[in-house]
This record gives structure tokens, C-alpha cells and sequence, in this order.
């Protein structure tokens, strides 16, 4: 089955937040923001601005009827600065005129004089000065403090790994329409949609029913949208709360990039111990998270990093601390892996650091250390491991060793060209590592006329979470998938949702689905039960009619329901689905936070060029636990885009704020992601197939994030290739591995 969406995406007829029509009236804002990373207002002074043709309004914090708060895990975050500035693309005021263009010209008006303090960018120096955004955890596994005297070989290392822009297609944005007795009706590009309603009932002070929040679909979101969506649906609810108009921000890309935070960089120190049989005993990891100015969702990406900080691996002795540590930068925020990727990236370059130093390949290393079914993560959850299958297989259909000597072969060859490899096994934990936020409600509606309508909390932003849950409604009912439409997500129809992240939107949403139509379905089998005059247990519903012991009858769909309505039985369902074996103790550090993990391997290799350091990732090979998969066509999509992404954050996208904390990579002529011709020549991907009991939905696994991760090894073969025109060169641990970086490493130590 197609993406449901493909149809109305080629044609252009996709409804985006910019697509909606506009209501007369309506009013757009654009924010003041600080051009100073941090500092005291001296001045704001827009009296003039105001005074511009076709400006309605200025607002700042002094309008706020409720809270000038939009903080969610810690409320340490203003809407609006006060009276300081802490970062560079802060909002300090709200602009509001009867057209877009207006709002450019009056803001150049607008007179803001900061006192300018010194800005932190690193994550260390705020460490070191005490700028954290909350205590710092430890989790911990065995004694590692006595395991390193059994080691052969300990190595030890920094790395650094930079952020990454989301640049989702749609940038954020928001439309406010007032509604009649104070209420609001707001269209937000987010994928949390309770975050919003609840922010701007705690901005405006009203109550959360007077807010309805309406998301159809986003251009991307890829965690941008789980927490920063907010302040752009709050900023238009503010203004269309005291104008009584309708408001509409939809921000310009610069604005989006300056204004918003982005992937988490990470500075760590790493210390991991082998025996001489490459058993690794001991892993010692310190990371240093940069939060950015507030906490955001630093604290939960944080925890992330901790919980896959040893990746795929079984390692006996493990302490890994963390510090969210507060720069003047802004909030960074979830993105794809949700510090998973970043904790990730710390054990590979451990082991390819020790595997340098030993002089073995590092898939040596990787390979014997494999997680295998029951051993412990040091979070005290045991693991049910495909590691070792997906391994296997990858090993089987791709030939690692071939591989490897193909390039080894071809670096004898070629002088100013040098491939490299790299093996990047992979595992995901599935569920949101905070509980409480497991949970979906799934509202089905089964019309006189047969049609059915879903809506749930699940926000479709291109994985294809609106096709998977038709597929489930469709499966149950057994009709065709025409029969079924997904509803916009909408406050008023399901309430408290938890952010379409984490991957789980398809397992959580599509549980609750199926428990509601299967409710529904019982239902209906009782009328044809009575109506057939046979018992309700040897009713079947399949292919739109009613079968008795394999024989199909004449009562059909349709007649069936509507005989269900005649009947006066409720058509409707609300269901809620939840899942029971998951708990986490953080006074302990220990629990089962994970539904499930996901596992892979990936084989990666690229070519650089010795002259000019450009280089071409040649092909990302992979062996990918989908479970049972749902929908490959989209499965197989989200692998993909994983994977380019995760390669483009590990090569060439390079965020760079200045000392001053001044975004320079601040547009697309400054930030490049991967196009089409810098995409793999090839992506092969195969499913491990394996049919266990997952807890997922229809047994498929989560897929959403866990391919990025694979990206991770074109890091690492881009290293081996550089090491195969200057093996002595210590390149420093340092993502992204940009063409500068691989030439200055080309020719290290040559120049000396
Ligand atoms: N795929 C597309 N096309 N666009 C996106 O924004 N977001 C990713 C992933 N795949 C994203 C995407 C992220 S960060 C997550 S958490 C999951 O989709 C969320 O959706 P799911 O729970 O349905 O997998
Ligand atoms: N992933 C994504 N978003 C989240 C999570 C998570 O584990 N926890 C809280 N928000
Ligand atoms: Mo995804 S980073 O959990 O939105």
C-alpha cells in the first residue's frame, strides 16, 4: 500500500499550515528577536515602529495576562526576555500588521539597546562555572574502578560532536483564529499538540478546553517541532487574544534557523578497557551535553544519551555521567535519536580509537562484544538481542572481509584516491524514556454509509504514521482502505497527547486503534449474530461482508452497519491503550524503560579524494530489524531518509556559532545538507525478519529513528580512508568529518 499521502503530495494539493485559507481579518506577526547572545536590555523603545502604516500592534511580556513561561520539563523559559537576553535569536518583542512585508519595514524600527555580558558556548566552560540546567546523573553498571587491572589494552579520548538543523521542509508557524467566548482555535505545525494547548491556556490564563489545536500534517518535524512549535502558536494566540482578529506567523527560513534550537553537540571524555581477546571490560564516559539557554527537553535527550551509551555492546563495567550544561545558545532540542546518536557516537570512536591502538580492525572489536539475549544494559534492563542475527545476515549477504580487502586492494592501486569502511551495528530503545508519556487514545467513528474516521494524537509529518494507523483500521475491519479516513489531530477530539516522537506514534496510536476497532467490531458481530441467528463467536467479518463458518453471506458491509445504527448500537469508540511492562526508578538509575529495541547492522564505505578532500559516500549497506513489517514502501522510506540524514550530520552539515554566539551557518548558502548527488550511490536494505512477539503493533517494529544512527559509520570509514593516505596521522575524534577537516587530516604531520 501506498503512503496515503503520495496522491495529494505530487499534485500539490497537501494541506500545510501556509495552505490553509485565510479568514478576512487576519492579521500576521513576526518577533523582535535579541541579535545579542546574552545581555541586559537597556532599551526597548518602538513607538516609532508602531506608527508604521498597517501595524497594529507591538507586544511584549507586559501583555502576558498569564505567565510569561513556556518552559515544559523546567519552566526556566520565557516567552518573551524581560529584562535579559540569553541568546542570540531570543524573542523580545511581538510585531503585529495587516501584511508580512509591513512587519520587515517596522521592525527595522524598532530601537533595542543590550548591554552585552559574556556569552558561554561551551559546554565545558559552563561546567566548569556551574551553568547546569539540572544535576548531573550517573548510570552505572558493575565496578569499573577494579575492572581496569584485569584490562590488556586501555585507551582513553575526547570527542566532539557538533549539532544539526533540523531544516524540515515547512518551517514552524502558527494561525490563531478567535473563536466566540474567549476561546481559540490554533493551527500549529507541531507534533505535540497538548504542549500547545496547555502553554497557551498557561500564557493567556484560560482554561485548556477554551484552547482547540489543529495540526493536518507538518513538512518535517524530526523532533524540531516537539517542543519549539510552542512559542510561535502561543505568540499568535496573544495577539489574537487581545485583537480579537485572526494571527498567522509562519517564520522565514533565517528566522527559523536563528530563532530555534537544534541537535544537542556533545563534548565527551571517553576511557574504555579490552582483554586481549577484545572483550571490553571497562567503559568510563563523560559527557558534557550544550543545552543551549534553557532546559527544553535537554534533560530527557540527555537521559537518552546515557541509555545508549554503550550502543549494541555487552560491557561488564560501565559508569557513564552526563551534565546538561547551560551556554547562552538557543535551547537545543529533540532531534532524530534524541541523544542516542550522541551517546552512540562515544563508544564507536572509543572502540576505533582502541582499535587503532591494537591494530585490529574495529568490526573485530564490535563484533565480539555484541549484545546477546538476557545480558544487562547498564540500565538493568535485559536485552532480547537480534544483534547478533542482524550481524550474521549483514555478514552473509555483504561479505565484510571481501569487502574490506576490495578496499584494501584498491588503496594499493590508487595513489590520490583511498576508500575506507566501517561496520555500524545499531540498537534503539522503543518506548519514551519518560513512562508516562506511553500512552495513546484512538477515536473511531463508523458512519451509516460504512465510512469509517479515525482521529488520534499521532501527527503525520512524512513517516507515514496516517498510513499505518489506516492500515490498522482497515485490517480489523476488513475493508478497503478507501473506506477509511485519518482525521487532522485535534485537541477537542483526543486530549493529553503525548508528542508524536520517540518513534512510537504507529505502535501507541495504532494499539489504541486496534483495541477500538476491535471493540466496534464485537459490536457489530452481535447484530449479525442476531440478525443471522447464530452464535456471535462464529460470526467473521472479511472483505466487506459477513461470513458463517467460512461461507460468506448475503449481509454485507454496509447493511450491516447500518443495521447496527438501526439497532440503536454505538457505532463510535473511544479506546485507550497503554503499555503495562515498562517502569524506570531514576533514584536508582535502574528499570525496564523500553518496550522493545530495535537492531541493525550497517556496512558503510566512501571514497575521498586526496587532492581536494571532497569524498563520496559509495554505499550504506544494511541488514535492518523491521519486525514484521506494516508497510515496506514506507518502512524502507524511513530507513533512507534515516540514513542520509544521519550521514549529513555526520560530514557535511556544520553548525557554527561564533564566540560571540552568533549563528554564521545561518542559511542554506552557509549550511549544506545532503542533495541528491551527495546521497549514497547506493542504499541496499534488508529486513532480518524475524516473526517474535515484539509488543509492537501487527509485530512490525518502530523504525522511525533508529536508521539514522547507521550514518554514524560514515564518520568512521571516512576515518579509515583518511588513515589509508596518512596512517600516522592522530586524527582528532571531532565530528562532522567535513571535506576541510579530511584534507587538514590528509596532510597532518606531512606539513610539519
Ligand atoms: N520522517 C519524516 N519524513 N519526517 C519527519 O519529520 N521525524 C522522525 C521520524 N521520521 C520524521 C520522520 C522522528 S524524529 C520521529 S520521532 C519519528 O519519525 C516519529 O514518527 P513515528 O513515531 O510515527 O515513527
Ligand atoms: N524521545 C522523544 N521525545 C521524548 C522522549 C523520548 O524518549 N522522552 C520525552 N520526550
Ligand atoms: Mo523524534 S526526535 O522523537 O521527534
Amino acid at each position: 500500500m501506498k503512503n496515503i499521502d503520495s496522491y495529494t503530495h505530487v499534485r500539490g494539493e497537501s494541506i500545510y499550515l501556509d495552505d490553509i485559507p485565510l479568514q478576512a481579518g487576519t492579521l500576521f506577526a513576526a518577533a523582535l528577536d535579541s541579535p545579542i547572545a546574552h545581555g541586559v536590555i537597556k532599551k526597548l523603545d518602538y513607538t516609532e515602529a508602531e506608527k508604521t502604516e498597517g501595524i497594529v500592534r507591538i507586544f511584549t511580556y507586559k501583555d502576558i495576562p498569564g505567565k510569561n513561561q513556556i518552559g515544559s520539563i523546567i519552566p526556566d523559559e520565557e516567552l518573551f526576555a524581560e529584562t535579559n537576553v540569553h541568546f542570540s535569536g531570543m524573542p523580545v518583542a511581538l510585531i503585529v500588521g495587516i501584511s508580512p512585508e509591513v512587519l520587515r519595514i517596522a521592525l527595522k524600527k524598532i530601537i533595542l539597546e543590550i548591554e552585552q555580558l559574556h556569552p558561554i558556548t561551551d559546554p565545558r566552560e559552563a561546567q566548569k562555572k556551574g551553568e547546569l540546567i539540572m544535576q548531573p546523573r550517573t548510570f552505572r553498571l558493575g565496578d569499573v574502578a577494579s575492572a581496569w587491572k584485569n584490562c590488556e589494552y586501555i585507551i582513553e579520548g575526547i570527542s566532539e560532536i557538533n549539532g544539526q538543523e533540523h531544516l524540515y521542509i515547512e518551517t514552524q508557524g502558527a494561525y490563531a483564529i478567535p473563536q466566540e467566548s474567549g476561546a481559540l482555535r490554533v493551527y500549529s505545525s507541531t507534533q505535540g499538540l497538548t504542549a500547545v494547548q496547555s502553554t497557551i491556556a498557561s500564557v493567556l490564563n484560560i482554561s485548556m478546553s477554551n484552547v482547540e489545536v489543529d495540526t493536518t500534517r507538518l513538512g518535517g518535524g524530526f523532533g524540531g517541532k516537539e517542543d519549539q512549535a510552542t512559542a510561535w502558536a502561543v505568540l499568535c494566540s496573544l495577539a489574537a487574544y487581545h485583537l480579537k482578529r485572526p494571527v498567522k506567523y509562519s517564520l522565514h527560513r533565517m528566522e527559523d534557523m536563528r530563532m530555534t534550537g537544534k541537535r544537542h553537540p556533545y563534548s565527551a571524555d571517553f576511557k574504555i578497557g579490552l582483554n586481549k581477546d577484545l572483550k571490553i571490560l571497562a567503559f568510563e564516559a563523560t559527557f558534557y551535553q550544550n543545552a543551549g539557554a534553557s532546559a527544553d527537553l535537554s534533560p530527557a535527550v540527555m537521559e537518552r544519551t546515557l541509555f545508549h551509551c554503550t550502543n549494541t555492546y555487552f560491557i561488564p563495567n560501565v559508569t557513564a555521567t552526563a551534565y546538561s550544561c547551560k551556554t547562552n545558545l538557543p535551547p537545543n532540542t529533540a532531534f532524530r535519536g534524541f541523544g542516542g546518536p550522541q551517546g552512540m557516537f562515544v563508544i564507536e570512536a572509543a572502540i576505533a580509537k582502541a582499535a587503532e591502538c591494537i591494530n585490529v580492525h574495529a568490526a573485530e572489536i564490535q563484533h565480539k562484544n555484541l549484545l546477546k539475549t538476557g545480558d544487562e544494559f547498564p540500565y538493568g534492563q535485559l536485552a532480547e538481542s537480534e544483534a547478533h542475527e542482524c550481524w550474521k545476515k549483514a555478514d552473509t549477504l555483504f561479505h565484510f572481509e571481501q569487502m574490506q580487502k576490495d578496499i584494501d586492494d584498491f588503496n594499493i592501486q590508487n595513489k590520490l584516491t583511498k576508500k575506507g569502511m566501517a561496520i555500524m551495528p545499531i540498537c534503539f530503545g522503543i518506548s519514551f524514556t519518560k513512562t508516562l508519556l506511553n500512552q495513546a487514545r484512538s477515536l473511531v467513528h463508523v458512519y451509516i454509509d460504512g465510512s469509517i474516521g479515525v482521529s488520534t494524537a499521532a501527527v503525520e509529518m512524512g513517516q507515514g504514521v496516517n498510513t499505518k494507523i489506516l492500515q490498522v483500521a482497515a485490517t480489523i475491519f476488513s475493508v478497503p482502505a478507501e473506506r477509511v479516513k485519518i482525521f487532522s489531530t485535534n485537541t477537542y477530539r483526543i486530549t493529553n497527547t503525548s508528542p508524536t516522537a520517540a518513534s512510537t506514534a504507529a505502535d501507541l496510536n495504532g494499539k489504541a486503534t486496534e483495541i477500538a476497532c476491535n471493540e466496534i467490531l464485537k459490536r457489530l458481530k452481535q447484530v449479525a449474530a442476531e440478525e443471522l441467528k447464530v452464535n456471535a463467536t462464529d460470526i467473521e467479518i472479511k472483505d466487506e461482508y459477513v461470513w458463517i463458518g467460512g461461507k460468506k453471506t448475503v449481509l454485507n458491509w454496509n447493511n450491516l452497519v447500518l443495521l447496527t445504527y438501526q439497532k440503536r448500537v454505538n457505532l463510535s469508540e473511544l479506546a485507550h491503550y497503554t503499555p503495562q511492562q515498562i517502569h524506570f526508578d531514576a533514584t536508582k538509575e535502574k528499570g525496564h524503560p523500553f518496550t522493545y529495541h530495535v537492531y541493525g547492522t550497517a556496512a558503510i564505505t566512501a571514497t575521498i579524494d586526496c587532492l581536494r578532500g571532497t569524498y563520496e559516500i559509495d554505499a550504506v549497506k544494511v541488514v535492518h530489524d523491521f519486525g514484521q513489517s506494516m508497510n515496506k514502501m514506507v518502512d524502507w522510506g524511513q530507513c533512507e531518509g534515516g540514513i542520509v540524514q544521519g550521514i549529513g550530520w555526520m560530514t557535511m552539515e556544520e553548525i557554527f556559532y561564533d564566540t560571540n554566539g552568533k549563528l554564521r551557518s545561518n542559511a542554506l548558502s552557509t549550511y549544506k545538507v545532503p542533495d541528491i548527488y551527495s546521497t549514497p550511490k547506493e542504499i541496499t536494505i534488508h529486513p532480518l525478519e524475524t516473526k517474535k512477539e515484539n509488543l509492537a503493533i501487527f509485530q512490525s517494529k518502530a523504525v522511525g529513528e533508529p536508521p539514522l544512527m547507521y550514518g554514524i559509520g560514515a564518520y568512521f570509514a571516512l576515518r579509515n580512508a583518511i588513515k589509508a593516505f596518512n596512517p600516522t596521522v592522530n586524527i582528532p575524534i571531532d565530528a562532522p568529518m567535513t571535506p576541510e577537516k579530511v584534507l587538514m587530516n590528509l596532510y597532518d604531520k606531512i606539513n610539519k
